[in-house]
């Protein structure tokens, strides 16, 4: 017998009674970063792996364990991308555009890879909506890309939910010398730490500072702190864009352990957190990353981006309820037409009515069928109203207007009159 086809696991359908919230969440962001001046740039789904190796960091959970590594026919290889900024960097470079201290406002939106444990809010294949900024290096900019999330979560509905974590890694200099003080610390507490820190410590040492183990945790309690060793000039900058936060009020939570899973942050890092989710609690993540843009081959340019779970964001939506009632109907109106006659009327009827009432989503009958079995479908299809042709009514040059949804008698109209009924009665709704 042949096996059942599946979807790989953690890769997901995304089926017609979810993309209705999916676009009104696209659309939503789309609307609202048109609204900041933000310019959307698309990136392929596959780059050379050694972009990804070069920018998130060899030692990384990403780069070590999760991403979709293959060869191609030529022998190069390839990977599937697992987050958006090492792409748009690499496109930003290989197309000038951050060239001569141009400013570039991007975003991006579309499918990442990782080959994660799935969960609930996590999977193998998710979507993110990312925004990445070039030669700004001040905290006004940190504020803006704060400020238009805030404000996204209020046009969402779910501000309430989220809580805003903010750090600062301090520039690459500071943080040498506070990840030297820091494996000093540790390798003095190396048996009172889990295994999977001591392996970090070696590796990438900041790391352990967002360990899990809860042995680890209260040694780190007494370890030396970051903050101590933040840099003048990037204590300025976390001032400025906490001063600014304030301004905005927009609350904030400083977490001393916030170091994020990319090797490229310096300066500012936060993520917007919510406790709604269990575990994959993340909904929007980022920072700041002066030093990638000259790492990745090219002229020394300040960079800052976040980006969002669009899988997260839509999950929170319908835990909060907060998924609006009009996106759900995706049918205005149905037209139902009887005899062979009526179809070919209701066919230049339906045309007719899509010109003149714009915005108006209009599904006619296909496959005939008797009165029961059009009735039905029209009331499947999520319709406010059903239009009804038959030889009668096209005798008359009329159609029957019926309310599907107890809005009313039914009526007949006469097709000249029809457009500007239905752009009162439905359009408008
Ligand atoms: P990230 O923290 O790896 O950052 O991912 C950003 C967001 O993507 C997370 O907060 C989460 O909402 C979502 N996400 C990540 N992994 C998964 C998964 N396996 N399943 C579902 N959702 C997930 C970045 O990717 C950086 N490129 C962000 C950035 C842009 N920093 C600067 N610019």
């Amino acid at each position: 017998m042949s096996k059942t086809l599946q979807a790989i696991r953690g890769m997901n359908d995304i089926l017609p009674e979810q993309t209705p919230l999916w676009r009104y969440f696209e659309g939503t962001v789309a609307g609202l970063l048109d609204g900041y001046g933000y310019r959307q740039i698309r990136m392929p789904i596959v780059e050379f792996t050694d972009l990804f190796k070069r920018s998130i960091g060899e030692v990384t959970d990403i780069v070590e364990k999760e991403m979709y590594t293959f060869e191609d026919r030529n022998g190069d290889s390839l990977t599937l991308r697992p987050e958006g900024t090492a792409a748009c960097v690499r496109a930003v470079l290989e197309h000038g555009l951050s060239g001569g201290g141009q400013v570039q406002k991007l975003w991006y939106m579309g499918p990442m890879f990782r080959h994660e444990r799935p969960q609930k809010g996590r999977y193998r294949q998710f979507h993110q909506i990312g925004l990445e900024v070039f030669n700004l290096d001040g905290p006004d900019i940190d504020a803006e890309l704060i400020v238009l999330t805030w404000r996204l979560w209020k046009l969402l509905g779910i501000r309430d939910a989220v809580t805003l974590e903010l750090n600062s890694l301090g520039t690459s200099e500071a943080r040498g010398r506070y990840r030297e003080a820091l494996v000093e610390f540790l390798t003095a507490h190396l048996d009172q730490i889990d295994e999977d820190s001591q392996r970090r410590l070696k590796t990438n040492p900041l790391r352990v500072l967002d360990t899990k183990h809860p042995e680890t945790q209260a040694v780190l309690v007494n370890a030396p702190k970051l903050a101590d060793y933040l840099d003048e000039e990037s204590r300025v900058h976390f001032e400025g864009l906490k001063a600014r936060l304030d301004a905005a009020g927009i609350p904030y939570v400083i977490n001393p352990k916030l170091v994020r899973g990319l090797d490229y942050y310096s300066k500012t890092v936060f993520e917007w957190v919510t406790d709604k989710l269990g575990a994959q609690g993340t909904v929007c993540a980022g920072g700041r990353y002066d030093g990638l843009v000259e790492q990745m081959g090219g002229k020394p340019t300040p960079g800052v981006g976040f980006a969002m779970g669009i899988e997260r964001l839509i999950l929170l939506l319908e835990t909060l309820e907060q998924v609006p009632e009009s996106i759900a109907r995706q049918v205005d109106v149905y037209l139902c037409a009887f005899g062979e006659q009526a179809e070919l009327a209701g066919l230049t009827l339906a045309e007719r009515l899509r010109d003149q009432v714009p915005g108006l989503r209009l599904m006619v009958n296909a496959g005939a069928g008797s009165f029961k079995s059009q009735f039905k479908k029209a009331d499947k299809s999520g319709a406010l109203y059903a239009l009804i042709l038959g030889d009668d009514e096209l005798a008359q040059q009329v159609v029957g207007f019926k309310p599907l949804r107890g809005q009313g008698e039914q009526q007949n109209i006469a097709w000249s009159a029809l457009a500007d009924h239905l752009a009162t009665c439905v359009v408008q709704d």
